[in-house]
């Protein structure tokens, strides 16, 4: 799972500006990464990529690629762009070859000699010493799982460019050509863009480009050039972090939406409803984060009385009931997880209607929609989901509001000013909790999910193990482990009383109870919120802030964590 570039202009660019380019891209990983050019230049590092790794290289023709590792641990040697024998072929690969070691083993028997661990250095061995464009049939044929490729050979003023499952979409400009795995890569350059479908290649140069579909036995195809437009956001400003940026323009994304769907993404939503109201029946396909919206989305429309599921991506196989009564709804931020990719081929097999929840516009999953929603939060850096699920969350609340759901959309504003009011106090919270190991958070209905989120954020930035749980079912087991002082959170909405008996519970056992609203208990964080949207928003928020600032007294990489990628773009 990695992001990939190319350049192809008339003009020799400088190593510095297609990294450059990469960098916009570390969101899908950022391990390693590397820089090859028609020269047989190559460099490669280990580490988040660094602008200036090339200082004195230029050329006219070059591949770049950023990575998260999955096969090969993260060293030089498996960082891209990947050689054949002879160094004159330069490969750089996002995605998965699932065939990869029979391969490399009737490569090897065959006299090729591997460097790296990774599956993608067969790809460069596989066309050695052949026609690339005459070959790609037979690599189309014998390479199995997901694949977006870049080819450059030593001497030559083209890029090839193939894809298979993983996403990849050319960027034209005025005097060249650029190829990435998304059009962020380059979206300050152009805004014109052709995507590649499936089993798609294309040669490219500066001149121009020419695609060829292997279905159509390796035929040109004409391709549309889409016209796209891209709100950049990617200032940091007065902020130290991206995390605590993002959460902090939370109320302006918030309005944003909820304007947006009251006028231009009206039809878009009446759409969605129409679709929702035919079908009968709703599953909500995502993972992350935004499985957790979904979650919360369930619920909402549970309460207007229409039935809904939320599958994770990644087991949507293992529970899929799909018929002419369901509708899908993908929900997925970036829009190119490749778990929620999956599940859609799956359902589209099936003729079910898909609808999609997306932030990055243009992506895969929207693509793939029978019609689709822009959460319209703006462009997330922070590894993090922070505003995108805040918008995933009112949107599910919106459209609910369209089947007979009772929303407060007024309301939000105050409980979302709220919380934000008691970020002094959440600054204490986290300097007392900064060293503990584990810290469980109790939910019940719909702040559940909510519960569940505001674990995942501290696994995933503050690295303490977390628990979010339904507050009924500690005492089925968890409640074992609550011991003297250990941190309890507990989201008490207004006039629930059972969750404040869970609250009295774990207290009686010792727990250091921090109340999301006090409801009779010792009150930790003031969050209002009688309405339940409201209630979710503004404990997401406080959530979120308790995170950050426990990850900051820990001096942790707030917006890059260890071993995760914004954009799982791999199974
Ligand atoms: C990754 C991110 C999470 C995100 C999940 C789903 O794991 O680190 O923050 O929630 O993918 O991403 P999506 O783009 O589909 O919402």
């Amino acid at each position: 799972m990695c992001g990939i570039v190319g350049f192809a202009f008339r003009q020799p660019f400088s190593a510095k500006e297609i990294l450059t380019a990469l960098k916009r891209l570390e969101y899908r990983g950022y391990d390693s990464f590397g820089y090859a050019d028609n020269s047989g230049a190559c460099i490669k590092r280990v580490g988040e990529i660094a602008v200036d790794a090339a200082p004195g290289s230029f050329s006219r023709t070059a591949i770049v690629h950023t990575r998260w590792a999955t096969h090969g641990g993260i060293t030089e040697t498996n960082a891209h762009p990947h050689a054949d024998c002879t160094g004159g072929i330069a490969i750089v690969h996002n995605g998965i070859i699932s065939n990869y070691r029979e391969l490399r083993g009737d490569m090897e028997a065959a006299g090729h000699v591997f460097r790296s661990q990774t599956d993608s250095e067969t790809i460069a061995h596989f066309f050695e010493g052949k026609d690339v464009k005459k070959a790609m049939p037979e690599f189309f044929s014998r390479f199995q799982g997901e694949f977006a490729v870049l080819l450059i050979r030593k001497g030559d003023e083209k890029i090839y460019a193939f894809k298979r499952g993983s996403p990849l979409v050319l960027g034209i400009a005025q005097d060249g050509n650029m190829v990435a795995s998304d059009i962020y890569a380059f979206s300050n350059k152009t805004n014109r863009a052709i995507f590649f479908n499936e089993d798609e290649f294309a040669e490219i140069t500066w001149e121009g480009w020419k695609f060829y579909s292997i279905g159509e036995g390796a035929a040109p195809v004409e391709k549309e050039i889409t016209p796209f437009s891209w709100k950049e956001g990617e200032e940091l400003g007065e902020y130290p972090h991206y995390m605590i940026k993002e959460i902090k323009e939370i109320p302006q994304a918030a309005g944003r939406l909820l304007l947006s769907l009251q006028a231009e993404q009206k039809p878009a939503v009446e759409k969605i409803v129409q679709m929702m109201k035919n079908a009968g029946r709703v599953i909500f396909v995502a993972s992350g984060s935004s499985y957790h919206a979904a979650l919360i989305g369930v619920q909402f429309l549970a309460r207007a009385g229409m039935e809904a599921r939320a599958i994770v991506a990644s087991e949507f196989r293992s529970f899929m009931i799909l018929d002419e009564s369901t509708l899908a709804i993908a929900v997925s931020q970036s829009g190119e997880t490749m778990d929620v990719i999956e599940a859609m081929r799956g359902i589209k097999a099936k003729g079910v209607k898909i609808a999609s929840l997306v932030n990055v516009p243009y992506s895969t999953v929207q693509r793939m929609s029978n019609a689709h929603l822009n959460i319209a939060a703006g462009q997330e850096i922070c590894v993090a989901a922070t505003k995108t699920f805040v918008n995933q969350v009112i949107a599910m609340a919106y459209m609910a509001s369209m089947v007979g759901y009772k929303a407060d959309f007024a309301s939000l504003d105050g409980c979302i000013a709220k919380a934000f009011s008691q970020e002094e106090r959440i600054k204490e919270i986290a300097a007392e909790l900064k060293d503990r190991k584990d810290i469980y958070i109790l939910g019940r209905g719909i702040s559940y999910p909510v519960a569940r989120e505001i674990a995942l954020k501290l696994k995933e930035i503050s690295y303490v193990h977390a628990e979010g749980m339904m507050a009924g079912e500690l005492k089925h087991g968890t409640l074992a482990l609550i011991e003297d002082g250990t941190p309890v959170i507990c989201l008490m909405p207004k006039n629930d009383k059972d969750i404040v008996s869970s609250a009295e519970e774990v207290k009686a056992r010792g727990a250091r109870v921090i109340a999301f609203n006090g409801n009779g208990i010792e009150e930790g964080v003031k969050i209002g919120g009688a309405d339940a949207v409201a209630f979710c928003i503004a404990s997401t928020i406080a959530g979120q802030l308790l995170t950050y600032y426990i990850a900051r007294e820990k001096g942790l990489p707030i917006d890059k964590p260890r071993n995760l990628a914004k954009s799982v773009t791999v199974k």
